[in-house]
């Protein structure tokens, strides 16, 4: 057992497939152009699998995390994947990750699927497990390629996916941290069936934006209130990349100036759950994130599930 309760990252990756789709390129699939998709979502680009497997990614962001962490991968006491879409029912994309890396075999590795808050119930799940373990570090992914699940000609959905996968190296400490996880079961407002012939992401988009204004802001507020810290403290949010006009309305609810939010969707699109890890990973990579940097994460998705925690840097 570990005396810690809190977490922090001390190591961050990310991948996208070299393959990108423009919003011009979509503009000769579907009837849509890049005005129209550029000024409703901000997205300007995503990446697209050609003949990368999910867990491809999720082994290019596993690698990069655990070198930027620089630890001694027997240490590790969990790996946990996020994603919709496995390759395969089975074994799980953590496993595979796991006999690919030649990770430890004396932890347990395993998928969830919270759609887009996946990574952040990962974060919270591999917290719990460490907490009941003797060792220090967890491994988690959000990895994704959602282009294999879409219509391509339907242009409410297709412009908005992108594939990519995020990963994080967390270490139980005696830093603050906060998570608040929720979901509203909801098979209607955002979903995609396993049937053969129906298997496409579909959705109410305005209905799913609907859900995001108002549920990121209180899943902010919940943590603010949890860490006993005003929204004026905060260093920096990290919110799911999912349409710039959502993470425009919460800085607003929240009276944040919009230069605290990180976004990143002009070039990946919304990759679901590997949306926030490769936001921090970016913003590492950039040496943007300092010690002690207090840090707010949301995601939000099918489901419907959020997931969000407070982290000091
Ligand atoms: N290009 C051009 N026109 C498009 C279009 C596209 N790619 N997609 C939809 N339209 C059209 C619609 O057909 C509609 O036309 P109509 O008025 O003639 O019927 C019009 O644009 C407005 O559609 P609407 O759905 O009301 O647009 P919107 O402003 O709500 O934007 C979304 C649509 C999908 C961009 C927006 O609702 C959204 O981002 N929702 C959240 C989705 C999301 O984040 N999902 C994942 C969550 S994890």
């Amino acid at each position: 057992m570990q005396n810690f309760k809190g977490i922090r990252i001390v190591g961050t990756g990310h991948y996208a497939p070299d393959n990108v789709v423009t919003n011009d390129d979509l503009s000769k699939i579907v009837d849509t152009n890049d005005e129209w998709i550029s000024s409703r979502t901000g997205i300007r680009r995503r990446h697209h699998v050609t003949t990368e497997k999910n867990q491809d990614l999720a082994v290019a962001a596993a690698k990069m995390a655990l070198e930027n962490a620089g630890i001694d991968k027997s240490e590790l006491g969990v790996c946990i994947c996020a994603t919709v879409r496995a390759d395969n029912l089975t074994p799980s994309m953590a496993c595979m990750v796991q006999s690919i890396l030649e990770l430890p075999g004396n932890m347990p590795c395993f998928d969830i699927n919270a759609a887009c808050s996946g990574f952040m119930y990962g974060i919270e799940v591999a917290r719990g497990l460490l907490m009941q373990s003797d060792k220090k570090y967890g491994l988690v992914i959000g990895s994704e390629t959602l282009s294999k699940i879409l219509d391509m000609t339907d242009r409410g959905t297709c412009i908005l996916f992108g594939d990519g996968a995020g990963a994080a190296v967390i270490e139980l400490s005696d830093n603050n941290y906060y998570s608040v996880l929720g979901s509203k079961g909801d098979d209607k407002v955002l979903q995609c069936p396993n049937e053969q012939g129906d298997r496409y992401v579909n959705m109410l988009g305005s209905d799913v934006f609907k859900f995001a204004v108002s549920t990121v802001p209180k899943t902010i507020f919940e943590l603010l209130d949890k860490a006993g810290v005003a929204v004026d403290d905060i260093d920096l949010f990290v919110c799911h990349q999912a349409n710039l006009r959502i993470i425009e309305s919460v800085a607003k609810k929240c009276k944040q100036s919009l230069d605290k939010f990180y976004v990143n969707l002009d070039e990946y699109g919304n990759t679901s759950s590997a949306s926030i890890p490769i936001a921090l990973s970016e913003l590492n990579q950039k040496g943007l994130l300092k010690p002690g940097m207090k840090i707010i994460c949301v995601g939000f998705g099918g489901g419907l599930t959020w997931g969000g925690a407070y982290i000091e840097w």
